[in-house]
């Protein structure tokens, strides 16, 4: 993992709304996100199904970490507007691995760059909500936008039936644009002074790079191969 990267705007406008602050500071980390060579080729369907397990099998440490305190964050009033049934995925992850891999098989072994992006998940998850709104939008927000875009790949490219890309179907929230932006308006209402506002922008930064480390790690094993 590289140094945290700074936000890259002048942020101290006190006016600034998390939401706009969170989407400006990661606009480039998203960019280049987009460009890693393991998402372009996944997106290009170049890569095997085992890419894409790979990638699910990183995911279903992630998301334990982000989603285990859950249960904590709803009892309290402030947090509990981010925490939105429907949007968990650990059950989903399961399920699609499941179908993917079979019930018992063993899944693909946890990546260094997912065990550390687990762990600044368990430092800041459930003790701070500042800290999970940035990994909450980083990912939720994410699996509703682009998340929409891959799932389409996979169906298309390999084939995969419904029962195997539940991660990126969301039940109960059929649109996800009206839900994208509440869910924004529920991280602007979150009670944070601008200091600290700049301070969740700089999570959401590192959350990106946290993202792009699992995909140079999986591209170190992942490669294009001659597929027909
Ligand atoms: C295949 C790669 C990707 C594609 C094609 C893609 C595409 C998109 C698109 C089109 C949007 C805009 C949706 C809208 O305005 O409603 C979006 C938003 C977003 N994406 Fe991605 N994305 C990709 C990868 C990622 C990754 C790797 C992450 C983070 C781990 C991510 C996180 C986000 C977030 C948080 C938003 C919401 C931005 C906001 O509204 O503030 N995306 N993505």
């Amino acid at each position: 993992m590289g140094a945290p990267m700074p936000v890259p705007t002048p942020t101290t406008d006190a006016g600034t709304s998390l939401s706009a602050l969170l989407r400006s500071a990661t606009r480039a980390a998203h960019s280049s996100a987009e460009r890693e060579p393991f998402v372009e080729q996944l997106m290009r369907g170049e890569l095997g199904l085992d890419a894409y397990v790979d990638l699910l099998a990183q995911h279903r440490h992630v998301y334990a970490a982000l989603e285990h305190a859950d249960g904590l964050l709803r009892a309290d009033p402030e947090s509990a507007e981010l925490v939105v049934d429907g949007l968990a995925r650990s059950a989903a992850i399961e399920a699609d691995l499941a179908t993917l891999l079979g019930p018992t098989a063993a899944r693909p072994r946890v990546l260094p760059e997912t065990e550390r992006y687990v762990a600044r998940l368990h430092e800041v998850v459930g003790r701070w909500v500042g800290g999970y709104a940035a990994h909450a939008y980083t990912r939720y927000l994410g699996d509703l936008s682009g998340g929409q875009a891959i799932k389409a790949v996979l169906q298309r490219s390999y084939g995969l039936p419904a029962a195997a890309v539940g991660f990126y179907t969301f039940a109960t929230i059929p649109k996800p644009k009206p839900f994208k932006d509440e869910y924004r308006a529920r991280l602007d209402r979150l009670r944070l002074d601008a200091d600290e506002r700049v301070r969740v922008a700089e999570e959401a930064c590192l959350a990106f790079e946290l993202n792009a480390d699992v995909f140079r790690g999986l591209g170190r094993t992942h490669r294009p191969s001659a597929r027909g």
